[in-house]
């Protein structure tokens, strides 16, 4: 079944992501998702014009600068499950989930310390820390008015979202103490990234009036490649070049937050591993530390042992898509999942 659209492919139908694009196999629904992505674009800016000028530019900073859109365009892809696909309270859903989304990264490069973000300075490069909290703020104010247009069901959903998501970094920032390592960082992605990625799919398809099975499936093949897009992403802060990735490469490592390959690093039996013990036992604040660490980090099994993880939470994902039914945007959906591993290869 095809949703009554073909499954014609040319070259250049792709959907444009930043940094990449995803080719979602169809180009009706391409057509379909680039026109909702406008609308997307379109509404957020206007949202955020609405403060005064000297918030205007810090808020749209990041929003200008870039950043894949990953979120709402997932939004857009589950509400093709439901009748009403173009509704205005999809698109309103689909901003909402991405300026929460931009709201919390000001707010994680503050924690962070970061000084890259989507190819540009950070707001707290820029303005200080000061001003990227209080943008962080007022898109959170923004995202809260669109969200009061969309009913109190997707308020209270939201607030649940939210409040894990800030639970997430709690724990991040608390750290493991006694505890798994790897449990605990399972359990803080699935809550900083994974829930949030889960919501799009979740209030895309619910305000486009899928069916509730559709929308429990959405929602559950979001969490999985939430879980996925963070590993990745782990793996990239490690691994890349910023030229590709538009941060700085050993930000977590600079910060004392051992993610995934660096647990599994940390973990092995070898001389490498013993290596990085006596190197990493808190923040690496010297830059030739950062760059030994990342060194023996190439030399080591993480990047392996994440990636087996990764595939795990991939075919997790891909089994939600069993419950949907058999068309085109689940086969964009496919496409989806491969191009959120993609980026380590
Ligand atoms: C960055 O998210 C934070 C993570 C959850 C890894 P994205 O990788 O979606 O960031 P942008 O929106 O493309 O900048
Ligand atoms: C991203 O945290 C998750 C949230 C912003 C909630 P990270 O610190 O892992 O993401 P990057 O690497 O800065 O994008
Ligand atoms: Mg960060
Ligand atoms: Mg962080």
């Amino acid at each position: 079944m095809t949703n009554g659209r073909t499954t014609r492919r040319r070259p250049g139908t792709a959907v444009g992501i930043a940094g990449g694009s995803v080719d979602l196999g169809d180009d009706t629904l391409t057509q379909d998702i680039h026109e909702g992505m406008t609308r997307v674009e379109d509404l957020m800016r206007e949202e955020l014009k609405q403060s005064e000028d000297f918030l205007v530019d810090k808020v749209l900073h990041l929003a200008k600068a870039g950043g894949k859109r990953f979120r709402p365009m997932f939004a857009l892809l589950a509400a093709q499950y439901g009748d009403k696909p173009k509704d205005i309270s999809v698109i309103r859903a689909a901003v909402v989930v991405e300026v929460v989304h931009l709201a919390t990264l000001y707010h994680d490069d503050v924690m962070d310390e970061a000084e890259r973000r989507r190819g540009v300075e950070s707001a707290n490069l820029r303005w200080g820390n000061s001003v990227a909290i209080l943008s962080g703020d007022i898109l959170l104010a923004h995202a809260s008015r669109l969200m009061s247009q969309l009913g109190v069901d997707t308020v209270l959903h939201f607030s649940e979202t939210f409040g894990t998501l800030v639970t997430g970094q709690m724990r991040e920032t608390i750290g493991a103490g006694e505890g798994d390592p790897v449990d605990h960082y399972m359990k803080v992605i699935a809550e900083k990234t994974g829930v949030l990625i889960a919501s799009a799919g979740y209030l895309g398809a619910l305000h486009a009036g899928a069916k509730p099975e559709h929308v429990k499936a959405l929602q559950k093949f979001g969490w999985n490649i939430g879980m996925v897009f963070q590993i990745v992403d782990d793996i990239i802060d490690i691994f890349s070049d910023p030229k590709e990735s538009g941060k700085t490469p050993g930000t977590d490592l600079r910060e004392g937050v051992f993610t995934l390959p660096v647990l599994y690093a940390l973990a092995e039996d070898s001389a490498v591993g013993e290596e990085l013990r006596g190197l990493l036992t808190g923040p690496v604040e010297k830059d030739e530390d950062v760059e030994r660490a990342l060194g023996l980090l190439v030399q080591s099994q993480g990047r392996q042992r994440a990636l087996a993880d990764v595939h795990r939470y991939l075919a997790a994902a891909e089994e939600q898509l069993e419950a949907l039914p058999d068309n085109s945007t689940t086969a964009a959906l496919r496409h989806l999942a491969k191009y959120t591993i993609s980026r380590v290869g």
